[in-house]
């Protein structure tokens, strides 16, 4: 492969060098392309364009590939815990024992709040959505661990860092207690992140809460699955919030905007949402014509990147199997689901637009059994994702080519004009 392209406009022409990466595409360095032509290139929705170099993770959406750091997500679910997973991307390497013991015990004793953090959640209504409190709360982390906000501090970054992944599910769980009324449960230091979180979001003054091991490793799982995906539009909004040198719980919190969104992590609620509103297996016909007619999309459907198969949502089927026959749960949803992904799957509509369930058709049906509402999906993808958005920060600001994030516009509105008062308008 040649190491440049040319692009002749009129009578010019333009040498664009081409870089490789390790794998996947190489790509067209345009970054002097307007230095030397006075013409932007144009790429809403980034679909042919690479917003920086990163190492972190690699998909391939035709053949189904997601690798953290080299390694297949299938692997990391069934083999690794979260914990490693978050050591992985941050670091770039799996954990010795002895790094991984010193990063468990940093992370679990980073997992308590500043006491007066949770006057703060009184503030909201009792019926606020739980995404719209960790957007808030998020961002006032920065307002109780100021000693960790100099990003061009390492060690003050690494501590950034290791709170968010520590707090994130303190928080969520508070947001899920404040929203049903009850008391919010301190984090215990002998317990693994998971089985933390579950105890936080699920157990009562009133008796002793009793763990379930499978229910351990599925929220484990859960979490690997959701950890990082590349340059999404939640992880984009991190890096371009963070290009500016704001700190990273702003960072953060402009991420679970983002992700609230229902082309994005909001998804794994509505598709939940779209088989209760499905019901039985008899309207799946009538439901299926309705999205081939355009007047809605199949959630948790389709994806920008993959294009044959989401190799998290297999993990995620399984996972979803385990659990519903733990709990010994026949949840007719799941029925609905298998046969509407059936149904689907076979419809020249999807097949010929690479239609496939994402991770979101399952994760779903899994969560509602464990006992999360569903308004509480998008709150563990944000939890999840949270070490793929700071691993991604610290990559960005490690960059000695970093940049402030600033696209360029095609204008299409009024040209210059002069004002005119009230009485000369119109
Ligand atoms: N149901 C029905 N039709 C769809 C769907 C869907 N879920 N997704 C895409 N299409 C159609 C779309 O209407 C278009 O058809 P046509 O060519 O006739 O105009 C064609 O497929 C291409 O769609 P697109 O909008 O250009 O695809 P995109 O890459 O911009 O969108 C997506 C990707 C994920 C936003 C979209 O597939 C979608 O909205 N899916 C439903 C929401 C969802 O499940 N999101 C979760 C994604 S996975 C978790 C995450 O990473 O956040």
């Amino acid at each position: 492969m040649t190491d440049k392209a040319t692009l002749t406009i009129g009578d010019k022409s333009y040498d664009l060098p081409i870089l490789k990466g390790s794998t996947g595409p190489d790509v067209v360095d345009v970054r002097k392309f307007y230095g030397d032509s006075d013409l932007f290139t144009f790429d809403p929705g980034f679909t042919s364009t690479a917003s920086c170099e990163s190492k972190i993770t690699y998909i391939d959406g035709d053949a189904g590939i997601l690798l953290h750091r080299g390694y297949p997500i299938d692997q990391l679910a069934e083999k690794s815990s979260f914990l490693e997973v978050c050591h992985l991307l941050l670091n770039g390497e799996l954990p010795t024992a002895e790094e991984f013991a010193k990063f468990e015990h940093n992370i679990t004793y980073h997992t308590m709040l500043h006491a007066q953090f949770d006057s703060f959640f009184q503030g909201f209504r009792r019926d606020a959505h739980p995404m719209a409190i960790m957007t808030g709360a998020v961002g006032a982390l920065s307002a109780f661990y100021a000693d960790s906000l100099n990003v061009d501090d390492p060690k003050q970054r690494e501590i950034s860092a290791h709170r968010l992944i520590a707090k994130m599910p303190t928080i969520a769980a508070r947001a899920f207690q404040y929203s049903v009324g009850r008391p919010f449960v301190t984090p215990r230091n002998e317990l693994s992140y998971s089985e933390n979180f579950l105890r936080m979001c699920f157990s009562v003054p009133a008796e002793d809460w009793v763990p379930n091991p499978v229910l351990t490793r599925a929220m484990d799982r859960i979490f690997i699955l959701h950890a990082d995906h590349e340059q999404n539009a939640s992880t984009s909004t991190v890096r371009l919030a963070g290009s500016s040198g704001a700190h990273p719980f702003a960072c953060i919190a402009a991420g679970i905007a983002c992700l609230w969104g229902p082309s994005h992590g909001g998804a794994n609620q509505e598709a939940l949402e779209m088989l209760e509103e499905i019901g039985t297996v008899e309207n799946i016909p009538a439901y299926v014509q309705g999205v081939k007619d355009k007047k809605y999309k199949l959630m948790g459907f389709g994806h920008r990147v993959y294009k044959n198969f989401d190799p998290r949502a297999k993990v995620m089927q399984k996972t979803c199997y385990e659990v519903l026959e733990q709990l010994g749960i026949n949840d007719p949803l799941l029925e609905v689901a298998m046969e509407l992904e059936k149904v689907a799957l076979s419809d020249p509509y999807f097949i010929d637009r690479k239609l496939y369930p994402n991770i979101d058709f399952y994760s779903g049906i899994t969560l509602r059994a464990m006992g999360f509402p569903t308004n509480m999906f998008t709150v563990l993808f944000a939890l999840a994702r949270t070490v793929g958005w700071i691993s991604q920060w610290k990559e960005m600001f490690e960059d000695p080519s970093r940049k402030i994030g600033r696209p360029r516009q095609l204008y299409t509105g009024a040209t210059q004009r002069d004002y005119a008062p009230f009485e000369n308008r119109g």
